[in-house]
């Protein structure tokens, strides 16, 4: 029997008994079809037969969540097959890079190299610069010279375990020669060229079934993320090695490129386009030859890839945040299409932002379908930048125009243009609406005092009235990101909301049995499960609490760089709360926040001057305790503590003591107060040195600092 006919039964009307033998059914088919599709590549339903049938299972088990399989197929692929992999935490992060965009930024990259490293303007800073590959990067480590583990990226932090689906690539060593250090991590990455990404999709299109990989990128990405190492075997993949994560003993190399060159006599592939460049100038006209060369490479590149290649300088250097200060992609201009934009439809975020959404005719940039772009705002429709200056010569978008989209890497794509020639010669100037789609509120902009001008968004004033912004925060609060509740996801936040379960944030810690009762597919063991993922999160990262709160401008990033500075929640509110009441120390301190910019700091300060953000709080915190930030460095001897450096430092510079005494886990502030723990201090150290000896606060010179942080 297949499901498609069992599918006449409306899940609603399935008994239990009848539902857990049918998602035994289900599991067995899908799988059969799983098989025949990704091993065999010869589908035998079409991809909608296939989808329905997907779609029943998870319908089934939406409503009976505890009769939900092991072998589930909504655990294979889809959305979260990332969970069925085991979990690889990287012993030394796997970061992202910062971008430029074009030959200005990397010139500003290199300066500010020097100025962070006290250099004069003309010193050299020898680069190197290589393709960027769009592939998916992988790290690989070996022990006693065998290859013991393969993890992708992941969140940097923890990756995935693709261990068995890493030894099918032929290109990548199983060992290395004898005399290796005992723990070798090479980092490369995992990619499919043109030609073997078009053999691969053509003979998927010809077993049948009509479903193929949208670009080599999305086809590496799915073959090596397979749960059948069988299937990633079958599967071209081929691998560039660029970079390294721990390591036993000291580096063999002083350079980046000599590095690169180990790699290669120990076997791994490595890109041919690398060089070495003794000068910015040579390291850009290295980029617009390789851009020049792209389109014949044979595989996917996006960018270009500079790296300072002194290894010395990269350990001053550092890193802020995610990313390398040592280290830069230079991405190449994004790919656009011509297509006709249908309508505009109005999104409310959390924010209460009124967000244009073009609706496309699909359409293929860069080998991805389109049907969706950003539209930003009224002002951009209307053809105004957020400066106020004309864009686009001041050319207006309207719905029915043939309008230029861009896309560029994973950023959403955008309309950059309309052709006026194509305008059709009834068409009207788009009239941005004035109320909130969503609750009818009226939607304003506000005057920002920064700029003097009218906010380019339009705001629903709705507030937690409008359920677009109520709805859309307790997503952002039980995202994966953020609490990461088991069994609370976007569709039963929504389904609580609208129910009355829950308004705030709070009131997901206020569920329990009597209110859960009755609810369908809300048997006695899911509620006991739902209550205990919730319970389970009363104790929560403080960078993921901070990130839950959906402070405007507060990411993931910035979440950890405000938990790591201010290691508890209750100071971070202190001070974002002292700073809102214009004291001007806690200004100073969110300020001096390496990476938090104004524009954040505002949107902080704000959010902790609203009551009704301080009232949830306080309700917030009756439930939930964030746990005080792990100190990245634990163990270093100034984890925690607040150092002020003053006088004039000889061996480094201001901001790379800064960064330094951030990796070793300590606060730096401009100030000396009762709270310093620790005052460094170079030649001509004035009156912080005497404050100091007043309050009796230790001070060191700076090879004493050099001594305790050990490094
Ligand atoms: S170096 C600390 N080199 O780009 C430096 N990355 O946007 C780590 N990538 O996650 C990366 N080609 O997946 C480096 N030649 C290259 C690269 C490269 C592609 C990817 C890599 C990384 C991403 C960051």
């Amino acid at each position: 029997m297949t499901a498609g006919r069992k599918a006449a039964v409306p899940v609603d009307a399935l008994p239990a008994d009848e539902a857990e033998a049918e998602l035994e059914r289900l599991a067995a088919e899908i799988a059969e079809h799983d098989r025949r599709y990704y091993q065999e590549d010869a589908p035998v339903v079409s991809d909608a037969e296939y989808d329905r049938l997907r779609q029943r299972n998870a319908a089934i088990e939406a409503r009976f969540p505890e009769l939900v399989r092991a072998d589930s197929p909504s655990g294979r692929v889809g959305a979260q097959p990332s969970q069925k992999f085991g979990k690889i935490r990287h012993a030394v992060p796997m970061l992202s890079l910062d971008n430029a965009f074009s030959d200005e930024d990397v010139v500003d990259f290199v300066g500010r190299i020097r100025r962070f490293l006290g250099l004069k303007a003309e010193a050299a800073v020898a680069l190197t610069a290589e393709p960027k590959i769009d592939g998916l990067s992988a790290s690989l480590r070996y022990e006693a010279g065998r290859l013991v583990v393969g993890a992708t990226r992941g969140d940097g932090t923890e990756g995935e375990d693709v261990t068995a689906n890493i030894r099918t690539i032929a290109e990548i060593p199983q060992s290395l020669p004898a005399g290796a250090p005992e723990v070798v991590e090479i980092r490369g990455e995992v990619y499919m060229s043109h030609a073997d990404f078009r053999a691969l999709n053509e003979r998927m299109a010809a077993a049948g079934g009509g479903r193929v990989f949208a670009n080599p990128r999305n086809a590496a990405a799915g073959s090596l993320r397979q749960l059948d190492p069988k299937i990633t075997a079958s599967r071209p993949l081929r691998f560039f090695a660029y970079s390294w994560g721990a390591w036993s003993g000291d580096l063999p190399c002083a350079t980046q490129t000599g590095m690169v060159a180990l790699f290669r006599e120990w076997g791994f592939p490595t890109n041919d386009l690398m060089v070495r460049c003794e000068t910015v100038e040579a390291a850009l006209a290295h980029y617009h030859m390789v851009e020049e060369r792209r389109a014949r490479l044979g595989y996917d590149i996006d960018g270009v890839v500079y790296k300072v290649d002194d290894l010395a300088l990269q350990r001053r250097l550092g890193f802020v945040s995610r990313a390398p200060r040592w280290a830069i992609a230079h991405k190449f201009a994004p790919e656009r299409a011509t297509t006709v934009l249908e309508a505009i439809e109005i999104q409310v975020g959390r924010t209460g932002a009124l967000t244009p959404v073009a609706k496309l005719t699909p359409v293929t940039v860069g080998g991805v379908v389109v049907s969706n772009a950003s539209l930003h705002n009224e002002d951009y429709i209307k053809g105004i930048g957020n400066d106020g200056q004309p864009i686009r010569e001041g050319r207006d978008i309207r719905v029915g125009d043939t309008v230029v989209v861009q896309r560029a890497g994973d950023v959403i794509p955008q309309i950059v243009d309309v052709n006026l020639a194509e305008r059709p010669a009834d068409s009207e100037p788009y009239v941005f609406p004035t109320t909130c789609p969503v609750c009818g509120s009226d939607a304003v902009r506000e005057h920002n005092a920064k700029t003097g001008r009218e906010d380019s968004v339009r705001r629903c004033t709705g507030g937690l009235v409008c359920p677009a912004q109520a709805i859309e925060r307790l997503r952002h609060f039980v995202a994966r990101d953020a609490l990461d509740i088991e069994g609370l996801g976007e569709k039963q936040v929504e389904a609580f909301y609208r129910d009355g379960l829950i308004a705030h944030p709070s009131d997901i810690f206020r569920l329990d049995e009597a209110r859960l009762k009755g609810r369908e597919g809300y048997g006695p063991t899911s509620i006991r499960n739902l209550l205990g993922a919730i319970a389970a999160r009363r104790e929560i990262d403080l960078n993921r609490f901070i990130l839950a709160l959906g402070i405007r401008h507060v990411g993931e990033t910035n979440a950890r760089l405000l938990a790591r500075h201010f290691g508890t929640f209750a100071r971070f509110r202190e001070v974002a709360s002292a700073a809102g009441r214009q004291d001007e120390q806690a200004w100073a301190e969110l300020d001096g926040i390496d990476g938090i910019g104004p524009v954040v700091g505002e949107a902080i300060v704000q959010f902790f001057r609203e009551a009704h953000n301080q009232e949830e709080l306080d309700r917030l915190l009756s439930f939930v305790s964030p746990r005080p930030m792990e100190e990245q460095a634990t163990g270093s001897p100034v984890a925690g503590k607040t150092v002020v450096f003053t006088g004039s430092l000889e061996r480094m510079t201001r901001d790379e003591a800064k960064a330094m005494a951030e990796r070793f886990g300590a606060r730096v502030s401009g100030s000396v107060s009762a709270k310093t723990d620790l005052v460094v201090a170079g030649p001509g150290a004035g009156s912080k040195l005497k404050k100091a000896a007043e309050l009796g606060v230790e001070v060191i010179d700076e090879d004493a600092w050099f001594h305790l942080v050990g490094a």
